[in-house]
């Protein structure tokens, strides 16, 4: 049987569906604008509200890539720098360089973090007494070779990448942030990934173990906020390292350089929903807002199209292994 409605309801019904539309559009609107002064226009927060010229800064992972980059632009604005990682030689050096251009101090431990070793996160201890840290980079990480399906991944690659990224990360920051805490000061930035922000098939191990981050810096942020120490996850796609294995930079790939100027500069800004989570370079902050609004972070449409990528770059590598195993 066909309803039939008078006009003056159609009207109403009409008029109804506009302002629905409206308010819908005008959402969206918003969001949009506000992702956009997000990612171009509001600035982060000073680094001098973490610590005075001559507070200290600890960097794990600080020989080389993003670590290194922190290293000398932290150095720049007059704080002294702690180094970790595994290269005594590599640490020494920049420690050496960032002494004769900036006047700072520096420090360095050489500490294999997979090793989970009590008597090297004493040394820690012992490297932070008396110091006062103002900001921690929870920077070490270690991802695949090449991406793997989780099943074939070895046990000692599955070992490392969960100590190094997620144990390492916590025990670290476990002993530098108390001091923190007493001064009612503090910044502690842990990087992430894109990875850990959807999951990514032939990645699983590394992807789950930057997710475990991320819900971690969130946890700790809410924590330690009446304390006055603030925790940002700084998360991106990717940046040209040995890590990445990429080396040309283009619109979505920064070299360490122009990410690191971007994540200092965009303390406490976020692009997505998650508070506590940066994604300082521009082109990753609309790639993840695109992520997080269109395709929908987690969505079983972006898995599908994160796992044929990881599938071709493991096709691409395994060739390349080949050509190289021939030319020996
Ligand atoms: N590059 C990217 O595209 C990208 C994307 C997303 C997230 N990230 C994250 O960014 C962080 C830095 O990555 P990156 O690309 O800069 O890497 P990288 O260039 O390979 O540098 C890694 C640093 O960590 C140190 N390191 C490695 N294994 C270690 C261990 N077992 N113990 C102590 N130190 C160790 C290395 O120095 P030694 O060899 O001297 O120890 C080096 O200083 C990682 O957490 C990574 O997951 C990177």
């Amino acid at each position: 049987m066909a309803i039939t409605l008078d006009a003056k309801t159609v009207r109403l019904a009409k008029t109804g569906l506009a302002y629905f539309g409206g308010v819908v559009v005008l959402y969206w609107l918003l969001r949009l604008l506000q992702a956009v002064f997000a990612i171009f226009i509001q600035p982060g927060k000073s680094l001098r509200k973490f610590g005075p010229k001559g507070s200290w800064v600890v960097i794990t992972g600080a020989s080389d890539g993003i670590g290194k980059e922190y290293a000398y632009q932290l150095a720049a604005k007059g704080f002294n720098i702690l180094l970790i990682s595994r290269t005594a030689s590599k640490l020494e050096e920049i420690g050496k360089d960032l002494e004769s251009k900036h006047s700072i101090k520096t420090e360095f431990l050489p500490i294999d973090f997979a090793a989970n070793r009590d008597e090297d996160y004493k040394k820690i201890a012992a490297a932070v007494d008396g110091k006062d840290v103002a900001i921690l980079v929870n920077n070490v990480g270690k991802s695949y070779d090449m991406p793997t399906p989780f099943l074939i991944t070895e046990d000692h690659v599955m070992k490392e990448i969960i100590t190094i990224n997620c144990l390492a990360t916590l025990r670290v920051t476990q002993i530098v942030v108390p001091g923190m805490v007493s001064r009612k000061r503090g910044l502690i930035l842990t990087m992430g990934s894109f990875a850990g922000l959807t999951p990514t098939p032939l990645l699983a191990a590394y992807s789950g173990s930057k997710a475990f981050l991320s819900t971690w810096s969130a946890a700790l942020a809410a924590e330690l906020a009446p304390y006055g120490v603030d925790v940002d996850l700084i998360t991106c796609y990717l940046v040209t390292s040995a890590m990445s294995k990429v080396r040309r930079t283009s619109m979505t790939i920064p070299n360490p350089r122009a990410f690191v100027r971007a994540a200092l500069g965009k303390i406490g800004v976020y692009v997505g929903n998650s508070t506590g989570v940066s994604t300082p370079f521009w082109s990753h902050g609309v790639m993840h807002w695109a992520m997080e609004n269109i395709a929908g972070l987690g969505s079983s449409s972006l898995i599908k199209v994160n796992k044929s990528m990881h599938e071709d770059i493991r096709k691409r590598a395994l060739k390349k292994q080949e050509r190289d195993a021939k030319k020996q």
